[in-house]
């Protein structure tokens, strides 16, 4: 089976989206034992760098890939953990304009993924805090979207936008079944701002808006510096169990997809 694609995204910058990309994949494949492949569009490059990568070692990035039309996806794969593949990605200003007026620059990476689709559970993609070509690319290739919003006084500055950027890309490219979800990350309960934000959040996102939160934990920006994701570098963080919690949520969401998908089908045969 193909698997399910996620990509983080918000044009906001700081919200957290580096940060769940890591150790959502990582947790899919250390405690649930998911295949997983990771891949970086942001030409910062952190996702490599929270997995043990140095970007300035790096030759072939996501923005290589994306600009060759002939290359094999395989060669740009990196194995960062057992069952963790990464596509990396690196600064390089010039790649990253040439994507723009390449023909059906918002389609380049659906393309390539295809041939690498059937050998992971999961792909999860980490994008740029901008809705330029390479995010656009994740949301064309994307089964799902995780709308990674801070608890900042500006956090709901730009939704609105994004949101109406995300429904242009589904018209256009025939993505009526993208699942939107909205994820608040660096939420502290003991702040009354943090709860003002969050009730705004979850109103905006209505029955989108996932459950699970993920609480401000330094020790989430520590294993990061340690290029480890929390799982592997603190088992007992708080944490850690959000994402176990936020993985568990996510891994029941897409269950219950299947089973429904299944019962469909089984209705069709009945009626057929
Ligand atoms: N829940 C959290 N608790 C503590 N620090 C966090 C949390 N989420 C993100 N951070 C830190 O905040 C900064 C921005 O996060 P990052 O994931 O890089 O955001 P983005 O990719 O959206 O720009 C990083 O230093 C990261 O370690
Ligand atoms: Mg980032």
């Amino acid at each position: 089976m193909a698997a399910k694609i996620i990509a983080a995204c918000n044009a906001k910058g700081g919200t957290g989206k580096t940060t769940v990309v890591i150790n959502l994949a990582a947790t899919l494949a250390i405690q649930h034992s998911k295949r997983v492949l990771a891949i970086d569009l942001d030409s910062q490059g952190n996702l490599g760098i929270g997995f043990g990568l140095d970007p300035r070692q790096i030759d072939l990035t996501t923005y290589h890939l994306l600009n060759a039309p002939k290359a094999h996806i395989e060669e740009y794969v990196q194995q960062v953990r057992p069952k963790i593949d990464l596509i990396p990605n690196a600064i390089n200003t010039r790649l990253e304009n040439a994507i723009d007026v390449l023909p059906n620059r918002d389609s380049l990476l659906k393309r390539k993924l295809r041939l690498v689709q059937d050998d992971y559970d999961y792909v999860i993609i980490d994008t740029p805090p901008a809705m330029r070509t390479p995010t656009m690319n994740a949301i064309v290739v994307a089964d799902e979207i995780l709308v990674i919003v801070d608890c900042g006084y500006f956090a709901l500055y730009g939704l609105t936008d994004l949101m109406t950027q995300i429904a242009d890309a589904q018209t256009a490219h025939d993505k009526e079944n993208l699942v939107i979800r909205g994820l608040l990350n660096l939420y502290n309960k003991g702040q009354v701002l943090d709860n003002e934000i969050h009730d705004q959040v979850v109103n905006f996102f209505g029955p989108l808006m996932l459950s699970t939160v993920i609480h401000k934990n330094v020790r989430l920006a520590e294993a990061t510096s340690h290029h480890q994701p929390i799982i592997e570098y603190d088992r007992t963080a708080h944490g850690t169990l959000d994402f176990l919690k936020l993985t568990k949520e996510l891994l029941d969401e897409h269950q219950d997809d299947q089973d429904e998908a299944a019962q469909t089908r089984t209705h069709a045969r009945r009626n057929h």
